[in-house]
């Protein structure tokens, strides 16, 4: 059965979808079967891995509000052992519209059920807010992966995420876990950023990976391309530091199941 993760911060621009994107990628150049689910309206993972948002018929949107089936709209990428379930600006819609229906928390879970065994993992790119998608993610999951930016403001917002986290596994996902924190857009030269990482390495200890992420452009160009970075410039800085995370994002899974 895959283990589940919903990469999550409300924060917009920390790094969640690059994070996604290349994390996934790298997994699965390292051997794994990989599920990335894209459910933000924004389609960013969906177009950084080569799909148009708009031209794609069936997104994830349909499996949450119809309840289709989400197999018949799973996508294969340029990626060996990386498929997509693409997201466009439908999905939008789909936090008023889960308001009033059953088991509003429970879509996403409920959807993934039918392709959990298929693969190793399955990571959640969610939107930048704490609303019904993020929820759902978080009901889904076994545990949150948290990018934080290596900025002034990194901690602001961190012990809102924290608190939805304690209210879900006080009722939906009691085994609900933090997976990690990753520090993305590090940049050494910075003396502000290198506190900013003590500050985050102080509060959140051994939560917080190793592996930091550069501030690369490779990372910031890949998705134009269409394109993980570790296929668009695999030497690149960027690529190589998702690789490490996949590295070290393996060995801290095989701790959690045993
Ligand atoms: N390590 C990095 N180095 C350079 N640019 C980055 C890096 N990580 C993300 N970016 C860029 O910063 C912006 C926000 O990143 P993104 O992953 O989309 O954040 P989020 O999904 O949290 O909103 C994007 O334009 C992305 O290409
Ligand atoms: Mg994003």
């Amino acid at each position: 059965m895959a283990r589940i993760i919903a990469v999550a911060n409300q924060k917009g621009g920390v790094g969640k979808t690059t994070t996604s994107v290349n994390l996934a990628a790298a997994l699965a150049i390292e051997g794994e079967s990989v599920l990335l689910v894209d459910i933000d309206p924004q389609g960013n993972a969906t177009s950084g891995l080569g799909v148009d948002p708009m031209t794609w018929g069936k997104t994830i949107y349909e499996a949450l509000i119809n309840r289709d089936n989400i197999e018949s709209f799973i996508m294969p990428t340029e990626v060996n052992g990386l498929s997509l379930v693409p997201s466009n600006s439908h999905l939008a819609g789909a936090e008023i519209e889960l308001v009033n229906m059953e088991a509003r928390e429970q879509r996403l879970k409920e959807a993934l059920t039918e392709v959990v065994d298929r693969y190793d993992t399955i990571l959640l790119d969610c939107p930048p807010a704490l609303g019904l998608l993020t929820i759902n993610a978080m009901v889904a999951a076994h545990s949150i992966l948290i990018p934080v930016q290596c900025e002034y403001y990194a901690m602001e917002g961190l012990g809102r995420l924290m608190e939805s986290i304690q209210r879900l596994r006080q009722s939906f996902n009691p085994d609900l876990e933090i997976e990690g924190i990753v520090l993305t857009m590090y940049d050494a030269r910075n003396s502000l950023a290198r506190q900013v990482v003590e500050q985050i390495r102080g509060h959140f200890k051994e939560s917080v990976y190793h592996t930091m992420i550069p501030r690369n452009v490779t990372l910031a160009e890949a998705p134009s391309y269409g394109r993980p970075a570790l296929i668009y410039n695999a030497a690149s800085a960027g690529a190589q530091a998702y690789l490490s995370l996949a590295k070290e994002f393996v060995v801290h899974g095989e701790k959690s199941t045993r």
